[in-house]
């Protein structure tokens, strides 16, 4: 439409018409986000492998990236090029195994406090409950030590509001942030607050001198490759702010789309336990359990392909490119939907079922090209092996201690704001029989 692009049916159902463009059109499609940005979309597995791995190092990240940028500065995520790589290698410490089998007790114990302050027979709104499962799991793992519980409580709750107003601007036009609306000033406050905590307790920790076994030493003890200096407390900010951007939606969606099919499921739900019970016994689950749970894992694989979390992924070219056998323009947008991707009937036998077993290699070979669940590239998450660890003590944890079942009849819809989610999930908490605690 003039003036308004494609902004009619993105709005009516944004998900539906990114699927009806697979259906319709070729490897590329140009449509029109909002008024003046043309962006297109890359369809095409092999196309989108090349866009992401092949001329990763050579595209900026695009206009949804820039965006978070202007929000919550320049980060791990938001950058680009020579700029990203060295971004990256300070960051990836963090992320390494030995920490990240630090970082499972304090997850199974978030766990635990969430489930154990719900009550037999309440009906909880479970992506709800998910947000602030992931947001506090993160938040701890990076101050655990570094933070009071008062300062903790308070820094995590404007943490929330900064996501969620992250969530809602980068589908908005600019001009929108600048309105005098409660809404903005609720955001504006709680990111310079979050500032300021992070801030102090950075200064607090080069004080003392001492390593407080968190993220947030890690990330102080990190150095600058070219310059060797170690990153200031506005650089430490920017990247724990986009770390609970990426980090907390992400998990927090695919968990409750878990929760979710294994309800449906008995039969799925019953192996999983299973599993659990004759590889944990009566003892809660460690690190070390996380690669030995295979049916779990392709529990967990299967609603990352079928309800992946990544609605458009977005790249800009720099310089004339070449994507295959078309050539684009410098400053062109290009974009992926990962969730239309992974359902797309080219590449997934009967894609909207829900079925771990096609992930048994003898079953069904997966097409690598099109199940892209962590990206690929220099770019793939960086919390990939995290975010698996947080799902699989989450689930372990939740499903030993209650039964979750859908509070509504009617099938629970995904939508796509920051992350795709559903729309509403409200499930009843029944209790386990024979609950298995740590
Ligand atoms: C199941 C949960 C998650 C999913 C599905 C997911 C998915 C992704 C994907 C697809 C990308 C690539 C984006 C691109 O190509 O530009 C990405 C990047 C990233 N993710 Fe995740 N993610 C998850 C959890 C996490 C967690 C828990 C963290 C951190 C604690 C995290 C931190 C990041 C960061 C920092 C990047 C940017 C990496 C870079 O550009 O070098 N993610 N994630």
């Amino acid at each position: 439409m003039p003036f308004l692009g494609h902004a009619i049916p993105l709005m009516r159902d944004n998900l539906g018409f990114i699927a009806s463009l697979r259906r319709s059109y070729g490897e590329l499609v140009e449509i029109t986000l909002q008024p003046g940005t043309r962006t297109i979309i890359v369809q095409d597995p092999e196309l989108i492998r090349a866009m992401l791995v092949d001329l990763g190092p050579s595209l900026d990240k695009g206009r949804f990236f820039e965006k978070m940028s202007q929000l919550l500065g320049d980060s791990v995520v938001t950058a680009a090029g020579k700029n990203h790589v060295r971004k990256r290698r300070q960051l990836q410490p963090a992320f390494a195994r030995g920490e990240i089998a630090r970082y499972v007790d304090i997850m199974r114990d978030e766990v635990t406090a969430t489930v154990d302050s719900w009550k037999p027979g309440q009906v909880i709104d479970v992506r709800e409950a998910m947000v602030g499962l992931s947001l506090d799991m993160l938040a701890r793992t990076v101050f655990s030590g570094s933070l009071d519980d008062t300062t903790f409580r308070r820094l995590r709750e404007d943490l929330s509001v900064v996501m969620n107003g992250v969530g809602a601007r980068i589908m908005l036009p600019d001009w929108t942030e600048k309105l005098p609306l409660p809404f903005n000033r609720r955001f504006d406050q709680a990111r310079s607050a979050v500032r300021a905590t992070i801030e102090r307790a950075v200064d607090d920790l080069k004080a003392s001198g001492h390593d407080t076994g968190d993220m947030l030493s890690l990330l102080l003890r990190a150095r600058d490759e070219e310059t060797g200096q170690p990153l200031t407390g506005h650089q430490i900010c920017s990247e724990i702010l986009t770390l609970a951007v990426a980090g907390t939606e992400t998990t927090a969606s695919v968990l409750s789309w878990l929760l979710y099919e294994l309800a449906r499921h008995s039969d799925v739900e019953a192996r999983v336990l299973a599993e659990l019970d004759e590889v944990l016994g009566e003892r809660p689950v460690t690190f070390e359990d996380v690669g030995h749970l295979p049916y779990l894992r392709r529990v967990i694989d299967e609603v990352l392909r079928l309800h992946h979390t990544g609605w458009l992924v977005t790249r800009r070219t720099i310089t004339e490119t070449q994507l295959g056998k078309w050539t684009l323009p410098a400053g062109t947008e290009l974009a992926y939907c990962q969730h239309a991707l992974h359902r797309d009937p080219r590449l997934f036998l009967n894609p909207l079922a829900f079925d771990p077993d096609r992930w048994v290699e003898s079953e069904q070979p997966a097409p690598s090209n099109a199940f892209l669940p962590f990206g690929a590239g220099k770019h793939q998450c960086i919390g990939d092996r995290f975010a698996l660890t947080e799902l699989i003590t989450a689930i372990a944890t939740i499903v030993r201690t209650v039964r979750l079942v859908p509070a509504d009849k009617k099938p629970v819809r995904p939508v796509a704001r920051a992350t795709v989610r559903p729309r509403t999930l409200r499930m009843a908490v029944r209790p386990r029989e024979e609950a298995i605690r740590p």
